[in-house]
């Protein structure tokens, strides 16, 4: 029988979306009610809905795997409904009781279980959103709120592949400052970066490299991707400062960097130390990691009209490591014994 996503050699990020959804609402007084799934479908809106003004919203991004055996394992599925509350809680939106998200993913995914494609590289990329829904034009926390989940078949998530990337460092533009909501997963931080972006494309990059908003200085992150350097036996990261997502395969990585018994280093990094590790040759390997980037290597970095290559531009043995036990848990393909698998059945 035909898949009905069709040819999965096809899939793209984030372009086509399952047969059903799962909402729910909230209202002061009522709290969380109405929990349904429905078909898959656009949602009536007021013009004025507080959302669609001032950005209230948070969001989350997961994905369902499918085994060789058949199983459908989900990665590490309580943390995402953990960040999911404390973006919320920042933004001053209720909590969602981690019952209702786990409970939603395991209904919705098992009935739309049939757009889980299985061929390498490609996962069911599950979109988790929380939105503001009271239609008022007053700069007040909504009292309404519409929780909702979405399932999109998906392959890699750049056109790469697992191949390296070149990224652009900006040094002029800021994605997030401290004290703000850079830690947090919502939309403003992604409309933030989409000029710098876009300016980066233009420019034949697919990525860029965020800087410290105060000096410029420091190595933040990439747009959707958590980055790590590797200096021969010892991996450094950024430190989470308040302007960085915690992303969970970061914490991830850190994890099996232990088990592996390789150093790590969760510091403040230069552009600087990065570019020196680079031209001396003491940094041997960058890569980015994410839910929907997964691990994904870096050959390249472009800083002030200069390209800086990495491992010549070759995906490095410690980079192709992470890839292959990271994905080989996310697909069940080795015994969990992190405890990091979440099956649906
Ligand atoms: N940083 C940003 C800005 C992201 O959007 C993402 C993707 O979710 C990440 C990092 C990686 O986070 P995670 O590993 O939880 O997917
Ligand atoms: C994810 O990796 O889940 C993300 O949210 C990245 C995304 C912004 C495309």
């Amino acid at each position: 029988m035909r898949a009905p996503y069709g040819d999965a050699e096809k899939l793209v990020f984030g372009r086509m979306f399952t047969e059903h959804m799962f909402s729910i609402k909230y209202s002061e007084g009522q709290g969380w009610h109405d929990g349904k799934i429905q078909k898959y479908g656009p949602f009536m809106m007021d013009p004025a809905t507080a959302v669609l003004h001032y950005a209230q919203e948070v969001f989350e991004g997961l994905k369902a795997y499918k085994a060789a055996d058949g199983r459908i394992l989900l990665f590490r599925p309580e943390q995402n409904a953990r960040r999911l509350n404390r973006s919320a809680a920042k933004l001053c939106m209720p909590e969602l009781p981690e019952e209702i998200f786990l409970n939603a993913l395991q209904e919705l995914i098992l009935l739309d279980q049939d757009w889980i494609p299985d061929t390498p590289g490609t996962s069911l990329y599950i979109r988790p959103t929380l939105i503001a829904t009271e239609a008022f034009l007053g700069v007040d926390a909504s009292k309404e709120y519409l929780f909702y989940i979405i399932l999109s078949p998906v392959g890699a998530y750049f056109k790469a592949g697992f191949n390296p990337v070149s990224i652009y460092v900006e040094d002029k533009l800021v994605r997030a400052a401290v004290g703000g909501v850079g830690d947090i997963k919502t939309g403003g931080n992604y409309a933030a970066s989409l000029l710098g972006g876009f300016r980066a494309e233009q420019k034949g990059f697919s990525q860029v490299l965020w800087l410290d908003a105060r000096e410029h200085k420091y190595v933040e992150e990439v747009g959707a991707m958590n980055v790590f350097f590797v200096f021969g036996e010892k991996i450094v990261t950024p430190m989470l400062t308040g302007s960085i997502l915690p992303g969970i395969t970061r914490d991830s990585v850190i994890r099996l960097a232990k088990e592996m018994e390789l150093e790590v280093e969760e510091r403040r990094i230069s552009i600087d130390e990065v570019l020196e590790g680079i031209k001396t040759g003491k940094l041997t390997e960058m890569f980015g990691s994410g839910t929907a980037a997964v691990i994904s290597p870096v050959g390249m970095l472009h800083y002030q009209d200069t390209n800086y290559y990495i491992n010549n531009n070759q995906v490095g043995n410690i980079t192709k490591i992470f890839y292959d036990k990271l994905i080989d848990i996310q697909y069940g393909r080795v015994e969990d014994k992190l405890g990091w698998s979440y099956e649906l059945k």
